[in-house]
C-alpha cells in the first residue's frame, strides 16, 4: 500500500506541457513538482547544446594548455612559420599530391594509426616542404591530439643547456622534462635527424626513437637523408626502428623557392618579348 503511494506521488512530480524553442520549434518541456513549486528545465535540445560547446571549449583549454607546455620546453609550439593546416600545403605536381595525401590520410586515420604507433618518416631534399607538411599535420590534429614539435639539434641543445645550468645558470626546465615530453606525446615530429652530426645528438636520437617505439607512440621523422644515409651515420638499429612502423615518403621534387624563382624568370621573360 505504501509502495503504491510512493509511485503515485513520483508520477505526480513530473511534469510536461509543450513548448516552443526559437531555434528548435515546438517541444514538449519536461518539469517537476518539488514542495508544491514548478521547476521548467525548458529546451533539451538547447541544453545538450550548451554541455557540447562546454566539452568542446573545455578539450580546447586543455589542449592550449598542453600546447603551452611545449612551449615552455621548447620556445615554441610549433616553428611560427609553420604554425598552419594541413590545407595550406599547396599541390603543384603529382608527387607534391601524393605526399599531401599520405599526411591527409594520416590524420584522418590517425587514432587508429596511433594505436598502432605507425609514424611517417619524410625524406629528401631540403626547401621542399618537408617541415611545412609535418607540421601541418600536427596542426589539423589539434586540439583532439596536442603532438610535439623539435629539432634533433634543439632537443640536443637543450638538454646540454640543463647541465650546464647545475653550474649556475637556471634553465627553466630539466633534462628529465625535456626528454618526456618527447618521450609521451602522443605524436612526435622530429625534424632535422642527421642534418648536423653531432655524434652525442646519435645517441640521443637512438634513446627516443627506441623509446617511442617500445611504447607504440607514432613518431614523424625527418630528415635530407635517406634511411640507408642515416644506417651508415647513426646504426643500423635506428633505421631499423625509423623503417619498421613507418611509412616512408620520399620529397624529391624541385625546392619551393627554385621553383617560385623558376616561375617568376618564366613571366618575367614572357612579358619581356
Ligand atoms: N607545398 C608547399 N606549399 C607552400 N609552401 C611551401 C610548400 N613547400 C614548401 N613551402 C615553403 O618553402 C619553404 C621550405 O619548406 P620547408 O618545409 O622548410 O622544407 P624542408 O623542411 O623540406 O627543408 C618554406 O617557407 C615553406 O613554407
Ligand atoms: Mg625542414
Ligand atoms: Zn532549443
Amino acid at each position: 500500500m505504501q509502495k503504491h503511494e510512493l509511485q503515485n506521488a513520483t508520477a505526480t512530480d513530473r511534469l510536461s506541457r509543450s513548448g516552443y524553442c526559437k531555434k528548435h520549434g515546438e517541444y514538449v518541456e519536461a518539469g517537476r513538482k518539488l514542495f508544491g513549486h514548478e521547476i521548467w528545465f525548458g529546451c533539451a535540445k538547447c541544453e545538450e547544446e550548451e554541455r557540447k560547446r562546454q566539452a568542446e571549449l573545455d578539450k580546447l583549454e586543455e589542449a592550449r594548455g598542453r600546447a603551452w607546455s611545449y612551449r615552455v620546453l621548447f620556445g615554441e609550439w610549433l616553428p611560427k612559420a609553420f604554425d598552419l593546416p594541413l590545407e595550406s600545403f599547396e599541390v603543384v605536381d603529382a608527387a607534391m599530391g601524393d605526399a599531401y595525401c599520405i599526411a591527409e590520410e594520416y590524420v584522418r586515420n590517425f587514432h587508429r594509426y596511433r594505436s598502432e604507433g605507425r609514424g611517417l618518416f619524410f625524406t629528401g631534399t631540403a626547401g621542399t616542404g618537408k617541415t611545412k607538411l609535418a607540421c601541418g599535420v600536427l596542426k589539423s590534429l589539434f586540439p583532439d591530439v596536442v603532438g610535439c614539435y623539435v629539432t634533433l639539434s634543439d632537443l640536443g641543445d637543450r638538454v646540454r643547456q640543463t647541465w650546464r645550468s647545475a653550474s649556475g645558470e637556471s634553465a627553466p626546465f630539466t633534462e628529465a622534462q625535456l626528454l618526456n615530453a618527447v618521450y609521451r606525446a602522443p605524436l612526435l615530429v622530429f625534424d632535422e635527424i642527421g642534418t648536423i652530426a653531432k655524434p652525442q645528438d646519435g645517441e640521443l636520437l637512438f634513446k627516443v626513437i627506441n623509446t617511442r617505439y617500445s611504447n607504440l607512440l607514432p613518431t614523424i621523422g625527418i630528415s635530407n637523408l635517406s634511411l640507408t644515409e642515416l644506417c651508415s651515420l647513426y646504426s643500423d638499429r635506428l633505421s631499423r626502428r625509423l623503417e619498421e612502423r613507418s611509412r616512408t615518403v620520399v620529397f624529391d621534387w624541385t625546392p619551393w623557392q627554385e621553383r617560385h624563382q623558376q616561375n617568376e624568370n618564366g613571366l618575367f621573360q614572357e612579358g619581356e618579348r
